[in-house]
């Protein structure tokens, strides 16, 4: 899956609405204008993103508040950019649902609704948003919920699940239309440690359906051992970026060395 991002950034106005473009309209990142000035004061959450790669796994890590979440909704189509563009497989990322339907999306908390059953949570978005017909649609949460283990839970409703199921239903649903990118954030934050892996598990077997995945994570084996690639956000940029395994073993900035010292301080 080809990601790319062009002269990307992001301002929020301390109201917390979306900023709009610079002065110029233009689409760049213009660090030299001072967003902070008078009424219209902003900061910048991401900063002149650039990338351009065929990605199949990618873990999105740095310390919190570097933006990991703010990039994943724009290339998910929950919010607009500031500036610049991100294209998803061929596809401009932009907050309309016709983008949206292309892109599954996983939050830290499942998001499930909370009045349906886990079976209806995977099979009406399927219905309704994605157009299959009835008996498709729980042919296909049949196969996804049997293949995950699941199956026992299909009729439980998401405050009858443990936290680790609510998320593998989250992570069904997410799926089941079949989207070009399965975008997660921090989908494991959540949980205990055994569900953690329970989740992770399931993630890691996405991978043998050839589906793309952006993952924003604090769980640096995951990134290490089950992502390609792994890109580290400092302050909205991307500081680094490469084969996880080569980034993990040679940090190129004293700011990911230290990102990684400081995870490790407590591990036993
Ligand atoms: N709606 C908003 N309005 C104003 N500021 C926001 C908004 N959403 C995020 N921010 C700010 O943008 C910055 C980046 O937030 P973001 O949630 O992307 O960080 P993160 O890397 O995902 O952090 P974490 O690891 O804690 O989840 C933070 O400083 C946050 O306070
Ligand atoms: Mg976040």
């Amino acid at each position: 899956m080809r990601l790319e991002m062009r002269g990307l950034w992001k301002t929020f106005d301390l109201s917390g609405r979306a900023g709009r473009a610079g002065r110029s309209g233009h689409s760049g990142a213009d660090p030299d204008y001072d967003y902070s000035r008078g009424h219209d004061q902003k900061t910048y959450v991401l900063r002149d993103i650039n990338f351009d790669d065929d990605i199949k796994t990618l873990a999105l890590i740095g310390r919190s508040g570097c933006g990991k979440s703010t990039l994943l909704r724009i290339l998910g189509g929950l919010i607009p950019a500031s500036g610049g563009t991100a294209v998803v497989d061929g596809h401009r990322a932009v907050d309309h649902e016709n983008y949206r339907k292309k892109i599954g999306f996983v939050f830290q908390q499942g998001g499930l609704f909370s009045h349906l059953s886990a079976w209806e949570n995977i099979t009406l978005p399927l219905i309704k948003v994605h157009g299959f017909a009835g008996e498709r649609a729980r042919a296909r949460a049949h196969e996804l919920l049997e293949r995950f283990g699941l199956i026992q839970e299909a009729d439980k409703k998401p405050s009858q699940l443990s936290g680790g199921q609510k998320q593998r239903i989250a992570i069904a649903r997410a799926v089941a239309p079949k989207p070009g990118m399965l975008l997660l954030d921090e989908p494991t934050s959540a949980l205990d440690p055994e569900y953690t892996t329970e989740v992770l598990n399931m993630i890691r077997e996405l991978k043998k359906e050839n589906l793309s995945f952006i993952i924003a994570t604090h769980e640096m084996g995951f990134a290490l051992h089950a992502c390609e690639k792994v890109a580290f956000l400092c302050e909205g940029r991307i500081m680094e970026y490469g084969a996880s395994k080569e980034v993990f073993a040679k940090p190129a900035t004293a700011a990911l060395a230290e990102f990684l010292s400081k995870l490790l301080e407590w591990k036993v």
